[in-house]
């Protein structure tokens, strides 16, 4: 199993994309947060502008979706191209439904829950997701300090997903930097947003190696 480090574009200067993105082209894929202001309490962007972030990405887009009737737009979010769409369980009608429509369409399709969401009703359906997002903070903000209790869920789904040797990524995003991401990754999880701790590095592709490399050593404490 090899870490991914999926910076959160969050954190990036808004107006100068381009160069911003260059500043990460060593990622593995490029995290875009897309809010609504009404699932959460934050406004970023929508689909016009991701449509436009995929023209110039040097790295596949992870887009995460955290708007309400997801069921209504996520599909359009599919269209652009995106490799990875994650839509939130907690404004979803139908979250098996809704990942099968963006898989047909072409998208890798995610399932994210917030912090005061159990997993357990996700886990007999892991095989209908391509990624489970458990957020290790309230959805909406970059910079928050990570909640720790969120830990329990990354390691019951690593247990589930280790037992049916399931094809999913098991992403975290929140309060990741240098000083836990090894630990988060003992607990199992393989793909890793980090907003503030590498759009604040000096050496931004530096933090990126550097992050990545301690999340292997706890991926590689696990066995
Ligand atoms: C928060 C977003 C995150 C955010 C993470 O709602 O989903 O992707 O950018 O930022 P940091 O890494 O600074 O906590
Ligand atoms: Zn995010």
């Amino acid at each position: 199993m090899n870490a991914r480090i999926n910076p959160s574009i969050l954190s990036a200067d808004f107006a100068n994309f381009q160069t911003e993105f260059e500043s990460i082209s060593n990622a593995d894929l490029i995290h875009v947060d897309v809010m609504d202001n009404h699932f959460v309490p934050n406004l970023t962007f929508g689909l016009p502008m991701v449509l436009r972030m995929q023209q110039i990405t040097p790295k596949p887009l992870d887009i995460h979706l955290m708007i309400s009737n997801v069921d209504q737009w996520a599909s359009g979010y599919a269209e652009t191209g995106a490799y990875s769409v994650t839509f939130h369980a907690e404004a979803s009608e139908n979250p098996v439904a809704l990942a099968r429509k963006i898989r047909s369409i072409g998208a890798r399709a995610g399932v994210a829950i917030k912090p005061g969401t159990p997993v357990d009703g996700f886990l007999d359906d892991l095989h209908e997701f391509d990624q489970l997002l458990v957020m290790t903070v309230e959805p909406g903000f970059g910079g928050q300090a990570l909640i720790e209790t969120t830990l329990d869920k990354v390691r019951a789904a690593r247990r589930k997903i280790d037992a049916e040797k399931l094809d999913i990524w098991l992403q975290v995003d929140g309060g990741i930097d240098e000083s836990n991401i090894e630990r988060v990754a003992e607990h199992g999880a393989d793909t890793f947003v980090a907003g503030s701790a590498v759009f604040k590095a000096s050496d931004r592709q530096v933090q990126i190696d550097h992050l990545r490399a301690l999340a292997n050593q706890g991926l590689s404490h696990r066995h």
